[in-house]
């Protein structure tokens, strides 16, 4: 089967879509015949093998996997001799790892079935970006109807996720965007839209609730400007650094929260079947509909990447197989 395959860290010039044996599913896992995957920002790190602290677990000097693409979206093929909830020919997405390949195999317990209305493009765009943006509005957030949210970075991947499920949440929801996506963030919900070009939200005077950031252009005591005195304040993403980014921001979040009654605090998504079964019965209920920017073929990959690494996606980029 054809996959993107990459042996050393760099630039997307690294990258190769090269035949390579297919894989077998463990006792517990199913393959499924890949229909589409999405990018994350996560690929481009591992690819790039950034922060370097990170080599410690990805690998020193070489990648320990050599396989990229965590969202996937596809048909199961086979299945592994202790699966029960799935069979041959379900449609399913999830989380895995090297999902741009024709064939991945994936643990029965990080996939649910997708709805019918759904597209396999629409379905893998959801679970990393889909889950970063619940699992931090409504656990880390504890975010309550009628409480204000600002979400900074709107227009990307979570934060296209982020405004849907807090309007579904019942917050009142301010996105923070660049032009081109201004009437994006607008139409998928927010009630209040900030092109970053033109007002910077920490000089307004608004005060939020729950800032998510996904994109940590401002310094933290700006952030906490403009929050509420008992409101919450979560590191999504940060700006890229080589070697230890973003373990700075988020150790003075840390001891900033300790001076105040604000908190401001890191999140990292997790994987979790229940939580992707509600994310598939909230887009099923017309409260989430995944937008996606851009597909891309399996053998345009590294143009996918260079894409979303530019740092201006509109939604979720895709990476379609047909
Ligand atoms: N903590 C976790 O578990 C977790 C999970 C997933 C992702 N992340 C991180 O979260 C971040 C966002 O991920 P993503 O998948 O949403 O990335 P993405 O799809 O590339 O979106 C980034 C967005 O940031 C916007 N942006 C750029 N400059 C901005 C500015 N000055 N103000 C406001 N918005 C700005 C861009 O839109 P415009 O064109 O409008 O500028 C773009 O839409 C990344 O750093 C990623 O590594 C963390």
């Amino acid at each position: 089967m054809k996959a993107i395959v990459y042996h050393g860290y760099g630039s997307p010039d690294i990258l190769r879509c090269e035949d390579v044996a297919a894989p077998v599913p463990g006792d517990d896992e199913v393959l499924i015949k890949v229909r589409a995957a999405s990018v994350n920002p996560l690929d481009w790190h591992f690819l790039r093998g950034t922060p370097y602290i990170g080599r410690v677990q990805f690998g020193l000097r070489k990648p320990k996997s050599t396989r990229l693409g965590a969202d996937v979206a596809g048909q199961v093929e086979t299945v592994g001799k202790n699966v029960t909830g799935l069979k041959v020919g379900d449609e399913v997405f999830g989380a895995c790892r090297g999902a741009f390949a024709e064939s991945v195999c994936v643990s029965e317990s990080d996939v649910v079935l997708k709805p019918e209305a759904l597209t396999f493009e629409q379905a893998a765009s959801v679970p990393i970006a889909g889950l970063t943006a619940l699992q931090a509005l409504r656990d880390k957030g504890r975010l309550q109807p009628g409480q204000t949210v600002l979400i900074n970075g709107a227009g990307g991947g979570v934060g296209t996720f982020a405004v849907q499920i807090a309007k579904s949440l019942g917050a009142d929801v301010t996105g923070v965007c660049g032009p081109r996506n201004v009437e994006r963030v607008r139409s998928i919900g927010a009630d209040w839209v900030i092109d970053y070009t033109r007002e910077d939200f920490t000089q307004s005077g608004q005060h939020y609730d729950l800032i998510l950031d996904c994109v940590g252009n401002h310094s933290l005591s700006a952030c906490r400007r403009a929050l509420n005195p008992r409101g919450i304040y979560i590191i999504i993403g940060a700006p890229d650094g080589r070697w230890i980014s973003p373990l700075p921001r988020v150790l003075q979040a840390l001891v900033l929260s300790r001076l105040g009654s604000q908190s401001l605090t890191p999140f990292l998504a997790r994987r979790n079947q229940k939580d992707l079964i509600l994310l598939r019965d909230l887009m099923a209920a017309g409260k989430v509909t995944p937008v996606i920017d851009r597909c891309y073929k399996l053998e345009e990959v590294p143009d996918a990447i260079r894409y979303l690494a530019e740092g201006h996606a509109r939604g979720k980029v895709i990476v379609s197989l047909g």
